[in-house]
Order: C-alpha cells, then sequence, then structure tokens
C-alpha cells in the first residue's frame, strides 16, 4: 500500500476538542450553550444509531442537546407542526429530521419549512442555492465534512480534475458545487453515465456517493489521486463497506479514507461547526 490514510476519526477527535472550547469560552462570557435538536421519526434502526451518535457528540462539545422521537405515524401536519415549534424556540439554533421519513410524509415539505438559518444539515433549497452562488451559508454536511478532509493533504484545488460518482441531492450535487467553489474542474456521474470508469480514471479527487461496495476498483484509481468513499453500505453481518476496493485503489492513491472512520465521523464534525455558525459563533459572511 502507498496511500496515506486520511483518518476521519482522530481529525473529528481533535475539531471536537476546539468546539468544546470555544463553548466554554461562550459559557464563560455568561452566554447560553449552542442547541440542537435532531427529530427522529419511527423505529428504523440505522437512523437510531446515526441519532445517538449525534447526541454523543453534543454532550462531549458542550451543546444542549434533544432528541425528539416521534412516533412513525405521525401525521403530514402533526410533523410540521413540531417543525414550526422548533423555529420559534430560543434555546434550539439549529435542528434537522432524520432521514428517511416514513413514505406517507412528504420530506420536501418537511424540509422546506425548516427555517434557513437553524437548517444545520445545510439541506434547505436556500442553503443549496446560497452554496451554487458561491455564498455558502449552512453547507451540508456530509461534503462540508469531506472538504475538511480534503483540506488535509495540502493539494491545491484550483484546475484539479474532480469526479463525484453518484448525484443524490444531499451527497453528490452539493459535493460537486463545494469542488467547484473550492477551483476544481468537477465531473458529475449518475446512472445516466455512459462510462463512469473513464471519468474516475482521470480524476485527480474522486469521491464515491453510492452505497454500493466494491464499485470503485483499483484499475480505476489514477496514480496519486485523492480517494474519498462516502458510501456506506451495512452487510448482514453488521460489517459497514464502502464504495472502494480500499486495498487495491490504495495501492495506486495518494490518499485514501476508510470505511469505517473516514467521511463519518468528519459528516457530524460538520454538524457540530454548522450548530455553533447558527448559535452565532462564527461570521457567515451573510
Ligand atoms: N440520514 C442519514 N444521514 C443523514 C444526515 O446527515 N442528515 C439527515 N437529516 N438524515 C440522514
Amino acid at each position: 500500500m502507498t496511500a496515506k490514510v486520511l483518518d476521519g476519526k482522530a481529525i473529528a477527535a481533535a475539531y471536537r476538542r476546539d468546539i468544546r472550547q470555544a463553548v466554554q469560552r461562550r459559557l464563560s462570557a455568561g452566554r447560553r450553550p449552542p442547541g440542537l435538536a435532531v427529530v427522529l421519526v419511527g423505529d428504523d434502526a440505522a437512523s437510531e444509531v446515526y441519532v445517538n451518535a449525534k447526541a454523543r457528540d453534543c454532550r462531549q462539545v458542550g451543546f444542549h442537546s434533544v432528541v425528539e422521537r416521534i412516533s412513525a405515524t405521525v401525521t403530514q401536519g402533526e410533523l410540521e407542526a413540531r417543525i414550526v415549534a422548533l423555529n420559534a424556540d430560543p434555546d434550539i439554533h439549529g435542528f434537522l429530521v432524520q432521514l428517511p421519513l416514513p413514505g406517507h410524509i412528504n420530506a420536501d415539505h418537511i424540509i422546506d419549512l425548516i427555517d434557513p438559518a437553524k437548517d444545520v444539515d445545510g439541506f434547505h433549497p436556500y442553503n443549496i442555492g446560497r452554496l451554487a452562488l458561491r455564498r455558502p451559508t449552512l453547507r451540508s454536511c456530509t461534503p462540508m465534512g469531506v472538504m475538511l478532509l480534503l483540506d488535509r493533504t495540502g493539494m491545491d484545488y484550483r484546475g484539479a480534475q474532480a469526479t463525484v460518482i453518484g448525484a443524490s441531492n444531499h451527497l453528490g450535487r452539493p459535493m460537486g458545487l463545494e469542488l467547484l467553489l473550492a477551483g476544481c474542474t468537477v465531473t458529475m456521474t449518475h446512472k445516466f453515465t455512459r462510462d463512469t470508469s473513464a471519468a474516475a480514471r482521470r480524476a485527480d479527487i474522486l469521491i464515491s456517493a453510492v452505497g454500493k461496495p466494491g464499485l470503485v476498483q483499483g484499475d480505476w484509481i489514477k496514480s496519486g489521486a485523492v480517494v474519498i468513499d462516502v458510501g456506506i453500505t451495512r452487510d448482514q453481518q453488521g460489517k459497514l463497506h464502502g464504495d472502494v476496493d480500499f486495498d487495491a485503489a490504495a495501492r495506486s492513491a495518494a490518499w485514501i479514507t476508510p470505511v469505517p472512520g473516514g467521511v463519518g465521523p468528519m459528516t457530524r464534525v460538520a454538524l457540530l461547526l454548522n450548530t455553533l455558525q447558527a448559535a452565532g459563533e462564527v461570521d457567515d459572511g451573510g
């Protein structure tokens, strides 16, 4: 193996230490802690794991943390009423609604209702639009976490070829916008792309966000590339797999993320940073 590993777990822990200090300074100044609420509808097992991890992070950095557990039988109107209440809650600086939602709920309408200033997931059309217009405010957490990881490589983004595999609303699309903002020449591939491997092979930065283990093969990797694996699939034994054939890719890449312990912890750090920003600790450039 020649690639260096981008250790998201360790990098995230360092960020949490800094965030904790920022919270302590805020408390010493007599201000309230940043408050994050997570709304969990139903009893999806994977969502439960993610939500518990987010609450644990909050406790670690000293945030006020609320998890609202809501029955899967909630109506659209009842859930919308909860969003309106959180928008108005002065102790909650940011909140998110964990996805996926039950099939009878229109998730787009729920996200549209979130106050963009409290949208710490960065999913609201206003926040995606700001990113598209090069004036980012609250940025989508996984793409933001990936950029924090890429920063660790010290590479020059300007003119670099970046390929994003997968064009979902919450991962691939905002990821492409982040890379474009950073100065990369971006190729997006998706289910209608004729030759994804060709787009991968020319990438200085290759990001896979599909959720298909083994999709990205070793011979797809350009020598010296940075390979970021956003895919995460749990097999029947409960083991987590990325999209990238890690061992084969690590023979050509300069940098690579593991799964688990790569992008996942950085997504959660981005959520904490967004909450700090929503609580007024970071100038968002308005
Ligand atoms: N489901 C899986 N990941 C996420 C996330 O980052 N935010 C939300 N809201 N739902 C998710």
